[in-house]
């Protein structure tokens, strides 16, 4: 298998304006690793805040003029740089966008699927594109308006899905459906990945992300903290979200996430984690190491200690 999509220790930050000329660097992001490859849906998952939609952006090309990056994104084993991304947008690698505002609320669906083009092929392109999300040929001459919110979010795959995408990025493509729509929401990125595209879905429900993912990714406070398989949950922070599933038991987590600019030394867990250990706080900077399913940030191996 190809690594499709590399990101190698990505961080992120904002100029902000404080009060007068005063200047001060946010990092939202920092040392954010992943690997995504063709034919696999790598759920990326974490509570609002965490960095989700920034990375999808930055992947994208599309970061806001004040932020500076970081690190690495290679793509097909090249440099994703934004003038990259911009030329393959919207073919090679698509976005499936977290709101469906993206929408052009003057156009009608058909022409936004097709981008525009009239020609034959791009019709029966489109119709084909339509058909396999289940949105019947008069979809095609309706507003935005008129869509119902999970039409909408068809209309936004069967957009991304029209030029056989090489990486998908989906950002929290299933918020208002119900358990059953997301789940055949989830059915066309498996069809996608088993296309040979690369999927990165992205989410804030891990319940969902075991049930599609080949591999998920565990963000907290702007940083990964994991990337294993769905069957090997070990990072205390990870096992601390799949207790609190409901059929788990529903054991909630005291305390947040740190904001940005609240970011310490040592581990960002470390203050809600059960086998914290006083080296957890000492240390600088808590490496990403190796394991047999992937990737962790933890100086103690969750599985053993929990
Ligand atoms: N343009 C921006 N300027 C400053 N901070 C930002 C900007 N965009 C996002 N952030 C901050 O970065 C953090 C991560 O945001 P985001 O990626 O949208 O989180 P998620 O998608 O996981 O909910 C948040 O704390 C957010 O407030
Ligand atoms: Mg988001």
């Amino acid at each position: 298998m190809q690594d499709i999509l590399r990101v190698e220790g990505l961080s992120l930050s904002f100029t902000q304006y404080t009060t007068g000329l005063h200047q001060r660097e946010l990092t939202v992001l920092h040392d954010l690793s992943l690997t995504v490859s063709s034919g696999q849906v790598v759920a990326v998952v974490g509570a609002s805040g965490s960095g989700k939609s920034l990375l999808a952006h930055a992947i994208l090309g599309l970061l806001p003029y004040n932020s500076h990056m970081s690190g690495r994104i290679l793509y097909a084993g090249q440099p994703l740089t934004p003038k990259r991304a911009q030329a393959l947008r919207g073919q090679e690698i698509v976005l499936v966008p977290q709101g469906t505002t993206c929408l052009d609320p003057l156009m009608q669906v058909g022409a936004q699927i097709r981008r525009g083009s009239r020609t034959a092929e791009a019709v029966q392109k489109c119709r084909e594109a339509l058909k396999r999300y289940g949105l019947g040929q008069e979809t095609e001459q309706m507003y935005p308006f008129e869509l119902s919110g999970g039409m909408a979010r068809r209309v936004l795959i069967a957009t991304a899905a029209m030029e056989r995408p090489r990486l998908v990025v989906a950002d929290e493509p299933t918020p208002g459906l119900d358990a059953r729509s997301a789940k055949r929401m989830l059915g066309h990125f498996r069809e996608l990945a088993e296309a040979g595209a690369a999927v990165l879905f992205i989410t804030h429900d891990l319940e969902l992300a075991l049930t599609v993912a080949d591999q998920i990714v565990v963000l907290y406070a702007g940083e990964t903290i994991e990337q294993t398989t769905p069957d090997r949950l070990r990072h205390p922070y990870t096992r601390a979200l799949w207790q609190a599933l409901p059929q788990n038991g529903f054991h909630t987590l005291p305390g947040t996430q740190p904001y940005p600019g609240e970011i310490t030394q040592g581990c960002q867990f470390a203050p809600r984690c059960p086998i914290c250990r006083a080296d957890c706080r000492k240390r600088a900077h808590i490496p990403y190491r190796q394991t047999d399913t992937g990737h962790i940030r933890c100086l103690y191996d969750g599985e053993d200690e929990t």
